[in-house]
């Protein structure tokens, strides 16, 4: 504990001489989230994350997520350093997207408006008409659907139908998927609702079909935390990564979180209810970041792709503005 301390005092201090300020996600480490908060920064869903980012004075940015998180602040804001406690901490859905296929299937259905979730790479949102998040997704392709267009979607099959079912647009889907929401599993759901049937369901759209036809509620992280605190019941069943309880918890004092059934404690499931890669970012890694002078784990993206990919994530701020 007392190593604990002298760390997080470690990165405060480095947080203000490097003027620097922390931008993180829901799922990272709860010392880490309340670092964020306490310092000034924030601690939220993509959409916010990327909004926080580009409107804060801040000359650099420590991202605390994963690798697309960063990537976004950069081609939001290219004249800031954006800093990441381990660079190799990635995404199933991006990794499932290599730029090269992606661009070849938008090729071949050219007479389609291109929407990328944020979960890819800067050169995958480059080939995008929009970018979208869980939290304004289905929004903007219910507007581009009541315009008459057809939609190629990509990467994430299970977030991509829910969407086409909510708002019956043609959409063409890439068949990626989060390695994490994967694993949540529709019967066993079903039997721990009737365990308790006085308990609204909270889902993330990662999620599989069978789960989020479950659902009271779904929504982006910052959604589901919203509807914890709101919604006049004591019980919630939570199907996204468990990094949301800390959250959740300080939101929705007095009420109950109950994680959501995964393949269990199977020897198949490696990362049930954890992102391993949003698990990379620790207090260590983010004051050794810091410290550094050298420009360790920055992030680049090439300055010809950022500006094409800027138009698909400018696209969807304006319409969440
Ligand atoms: P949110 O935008 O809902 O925070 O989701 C990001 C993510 O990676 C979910 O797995
Ligand atoms: Fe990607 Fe899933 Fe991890 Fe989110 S939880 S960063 S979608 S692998």
């Amino acid at each position: 504990i007392a190593e604990k301390t002298a760390l997080k005092d470690r990165i405060r201090r480095l947080l203000k001489e490097r003027e620097a300020v922390l931008v993180a996600h829901y799922y990272v480490d709860a010392d880490l989230q309340d670092l964020a908060e306490e310092t000034g920064g924030c601690v939220s869903d993509s959409l916010e994350m990327a909004r926080f980012g580009r409107d804060h004075p801040a000359k650099t940015l420590v991202v605390a997520g994963v690798r697309f998180m960063g990537e976004t602040a950069k081609i939001l804001s290219p004249e800031k350093t954006i800093l990441m406690p381990d660079l190799d901490a990635t995404c199933s859905l991006d990794l499932g997207c290599p730029a090269d296929e992606f661009a070849a299937f938008c090729d071949q259905h050219p007479d389609r408006t291109v929407v990328v979730y944020a979960n890819t790479s800067a050169a995958v949102k480059a080939r995008a008409d929009w970018m979208v998040t869980s939290s304004i997704g289905l929004e903007i392709v219910k507007y581009l659907h009541d315009q008459g267009k057809k939609i190629l979607w990509a990467p994430d099959r299970h977030l991509g139908s829910y969407i086409q079912k909510q708002t019956g647009a043609d959409m063409l889907l890439w068949q990626g998927s989060c390695l994490v929401h994967d694993e949540f599993k529709g019967i066993e759901l079903d039997l721990l609702r009737a365990e308790y049937p006085q308990a609204k369901v909270l889902v993330h759209p990662e999620s599989p079909a069978n789960v989020v036809a479950q659902a009271d509620v779904v929504g982006s992280t910052t959604q589901l935390i919203n509807a914890a605190q709101t919604m006049d019941a004591t019980h919630f069943i939570v199907a996204t990564d468990n990094g949301i309880l800390h959250k959740m918890r300080m939101a929705a004092p007095g009420k109950t979180l109950i994680e959501a059934p995964t393949a269990g404690n199977s020897a198949t499931c490696k990362s049930c209810a954890h992102c391993p890669w949003m698990a990379m970012n620790g207090l260590q890694n983010l004051a050794d970041v810091l410290e550094a002078t050298d420009g360790a784990n920055e992030i680049f993206v090439d300055p010809e792709i950022g500006k094409q990919a800027k138009r698909a994530i400018d696209r969807m701020l304006d319409f969440a503005a």
